[in-house]
C-alpha cells in the first residue's frame, strides 16, 4: 500500500523527486496520464473524469492515500471528488493548501480565521483551467485579508514541457512574466502554480528578478506529507512496491523523465 502520486503527465515528477528525498522509506506509485495531457486546456467535467479515473487506477495499485501533484486537478476536481467520490479508507489530498499555508506562514493543518499576512501581492502562474477555477484565491481568502492576486494563464507550457521543446518552454515563460508584470509591475512574491513549472523555476526567476521570492511545490508538498503520515500512520501500508505508471508510451515517457530528474526512471503501462 504505497502511497499515490498523480499528474496529468510529467510535472507530478518534480513533487515525486521531492517526496521521496523527505520520506526516503515511503513506497510511491507515479501515474502520469501522459496520454490526455495536457489538463489545462480541458473543462472541469473533463478534468474530473480523468482524474478520477488515474485515481481510481492508484487505489488499484494497492494506495490508499492519493496525492493530487497537479493544480489543474486539485483546482477542477478535488473537492467534488472529496464530496462525493473517495471511497471509506481511501484518501485523496491536493497540492493548493500547502503552498498558500507557506505563503501565509501558517502551520500545516492551522484552519483558524483570515489575518493580514506580510506578502500583499502576489503573481499567480498556472494553467487556464486552474486560474479559470479561481480556487488559488479562494482558498487564499480563507487565510489572509488584504492581499492582492494577479493572475497569469500560461498557455502553451505545459505542452511544450511534455513535447519535450525546452526552448519554446522558456520563451513562453518569459512571455507570460512579462504580461504579469504589466498588470502588476512589483509583485512580492510569485507562484509557481502548476508543477510542471519548477522544471523551468530558474527562468521564472531570472525574468521576475531577485527581488520577487518564487515559491514552488515540490518541497512544501513533501513537508505537509510526512506532517499528515505523521498524524496518519496507517494510511501507508507495508507495501514495498514502487513504480511508474503512465498512459502514454512508455519508452518516450521513461526517456523524458530521465532528462528531467537526472537519473533513470522506467515508466509501464498503466
Ligand atoms: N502539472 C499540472 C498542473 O499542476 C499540469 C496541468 C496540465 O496538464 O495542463 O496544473
Amino acid at each position: 500500500m504505497a502511497v499515490g502520486i498523480f499528474d496529468s503527465g510529467l510535472g507530478g515528477l518534480t513533487v515525486l523527486d521531492a517526496v521521496q528525498r523527505r520520506l526516503p522509506d515511503v513506497p510511491f506509485v507515479y501515474l502520469g496520464d501522459n496520454a490526455n495531457a495536457p489538463y489545462g486546456v480541458r473543462d472541469a467535467q473533463d478534468v474530473y473524469d480523468l482524474t478520477t479515473a488515474a485515481t481510481q487506477r492508484l487505489f488499484d495499485a494497492g494506495c490508499d492515500l492519493v496525492v493530487l501533484a497537479c493544480n489543474t486537478a486539485s483546482a477542477a476536481a478535488l473537492r467534488r471528488m472529496q464530496e462525493g467520490w473517495v471511497p471509506p479508507g481511501k484518501r485523496v489530498l491536493g497540492v493548493f493548501v500547502p503552498l498558500i499555508e507557506a505563503l501565509t506562514e501558517r502551520r500545516w493543518g492551522d484552519n483558524s480565521p483570515p489575518r493580514e499576512v506580510a506578502v500583499k501581492h502576489v503573481a499567480l502562474f498556472a494553467t487556464p483551467a486552474t486560474v479559470r477555477s479561481r480556487a488559488f484565491q479562494r482558498e487564499l481568502a480563507f487565510r489572509a485579508i488584504g492581499v492582492d492576486v494577479e493572475a497569469q494563464a500560461c498557455g502553451g507550457v505545459v505542452d511544450a514541457i511534455e513535447d519535450g521543446d525546452l526552448i519554446l518552454a522558456e520563451a513562453l515563460v518569459r512571455g507570460h512574466v512579462d504580461a504579469l508584470l504589466r498588470k502588476m509591475p512589483e509583485p512580492k512574491a510569485a507562484i509557481l502554480g502548476c508543477t510542471h513549472y519548477p522544471l523551468l523555476q530558474d527562468v521564472f526567476q531570472t525574468a521576475l528578478g531577485p527581488g520577487v521570492q518564487v515559491y514552488s511545490q515540490a518541497d512544501l508538498v513533501a513537508e505537509s506529507l510526512a506532517d499528515y503520515l505523521n498524524r496518519h500512520p496507517g494510511l501507508i501500508g507495508p507495501g514495498r512496491e514502487s513504480g511508474y505508471l503512465t498512459t502514454g508510451n512508455p519508452g518516450r515517457v521513461s526517456d523524458k523523465a530521465t532528462q528531467f530528474l537526472r537519473r533513470r526512471i522506467e515508466f509501464v503501462a498503466a
